[in-house]
């Protein structure tokens, strides 16, 4: 028996949620796969009613899942940030989620903004997930102000280099610092590796700017360079710019790619527009030795709540990342496959991409798919 917390969320959260559950519940049957779920009802409401984001108490339930499955947070009746940093970010730091999983499969039947045959746009990305240029690490500084900060800055510039800023006469300045740790950097590289040994892929792309920012990224790449040879997988090292121009170029170069946090959050964007849109993106937030929670892509949409016009195709995907996770490989690949085949069969299309076909149905199609296969 496995575990999973479900927290549906705010907006279209729920929505989707049921579609996966749908989805999940039909697999588990023909699988016979025994999931069982508890709801917690994080969000909005939870927090207008009782003033609170995520308690101790909720935290610790959590620990015993095996695996957390998320919709989405945000609601205009909630300043912005709060329910997004007080949740999402505060479950993803608490149970350390290092990886961010992001898939990246256009399917037959969806529209891509690329032009030419794009059937093979199918490559995986593994974002680092709490370092790099997130760490918090930064602060501003006004002329004549010999701050903390400032002084932290002047001593790093002048242990290092003249930069042309005149300091002591700039109007105000600002500054954030980037970190990455061998630690950090190695744990999310093997993962990478192990990822593609499990999926039969032989080498793995490594994404960085190791040419101007030589210190944090020149770790990174040394990492690289250690695991490959650890692993006995070769490996390519592309800096972030070009990675953006052949995603465009030729997607289909790409299988596995592993990058540092903020280059990885701006390709998986460019990435969910290659497949199709935020509708059909999932993701997964990693801790190989923990509890991993998996979410689609997209917030919780306000401007088509509650009507039925969300597409659950991301949040389908991501539940079948969350079975892959869990053990659970064949189920996964069922989860995927029907949802290629019903796109394939283009009889059920939602409104984002220029059908009728509203959540729910296309959630019923995907599930009749699954125990038809
Ligand atoms: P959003 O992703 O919710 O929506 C952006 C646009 O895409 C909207 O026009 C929406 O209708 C459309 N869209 C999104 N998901 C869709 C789906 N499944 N099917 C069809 N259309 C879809 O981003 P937005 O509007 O910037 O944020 C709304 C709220 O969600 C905010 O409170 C924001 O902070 C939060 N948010 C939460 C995330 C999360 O829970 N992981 C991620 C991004 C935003
Ligand atoms: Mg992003």
């Amino acid at each position: 028996m496995q575990k999973v917390g479900l927290i549906p969320g705010d907006g279209i959260g729920p929505e989707v949620i049921r579609e996966a559950r749908k989805a999940i519940d039909a697999v588990s049957e023909k699988r016979k796969l025994s999931l069982e779920f508890e709801e917690f009802p994080l969000g909005a409401s939870h927090y207008l009613r009782t003033g609170e984001t995520v308690s101790d108490e909720i935290l610790a339930r959590l620990e015993k899942k095996d695996a957390i499955l998320l919709g989405a947070m945000g609601d205009p009746r909630v300043k912005p940030g709060i329910l997004e940093k007080d949740v999402l970010l505060r479950l993803r730091f608490h149970f350390d989620q290092f990886v961010n999983l992001r898939p990246v499969k256009l399917f037959e039947g969806v529209p891509c903004p690329l032009v030419g045959d794009r059937r093979k746009i199918d490559m995986t990305f593994i974002r680092e997930n709490t370092e790099d240029f997130y760490v918090g690490l930064g602060g501003r500084a006004k002329s004549g102000n010999s701050s903390f900060n400032l002084s932290l800055l002047r001593h790093a510039y002048e242990a290092k280099f003249d930069v042309g800023v005149d300091l002591k006469n700039e109007e105000e300045l600002g500054f954030q610092i980037g970190v990455i740790t061998r630690k950090g950097s190695r744990r999310v590289i093997d993962y990478a590796f192990q990822m593609a040994k499990r999926k039969g892929i032989d080498f793995v792309t490594s994404v960085d700017k190791a040419n101007v920012l030589t210190d944090m990224y020149g770790i990174w790449r040394e990492e690289m360079l250690e695991a490959s040879t650890r692993h006995k997988m070769s490996c390519e090292h592309l800096y972030v710019d070009a990675v953006a121009l052949y995603m465009v170029r030729s997607p289909e170069r790409f299988k596995l790619l592993v990058t540092p946090n903020l280059f990885g959050d701006i390709l998986t964007d460019l990435g969910a527009a290659l497949q199709g849109g935020l509708g059909f993106a999932p993701s997964g937030n990693v801790n190989p030795g923990g509890v991993s929670m998996f979410e689609p892509v997209h917030g919780s949409a306000p401007d088509i709540a509650g009507k039925g016009l969300a597409n659950p195709v991301g949040a389908i995907l991501s539940a079948s990342l969350m079975l892959d996770t869990l053990g659970h490989g064949e189920a996964a690949a069922d989860l995927e496959n029907a949802v290629r085949d019903v796109l394939r069969e283009g009889k059920h299309k939602t409104p984002d991409i220029g059908g009728t076909t509203s959540t729910s149905k296309l959630g019923d199609a995907v599930a009749a798919k699954l125990k038809a296969i």
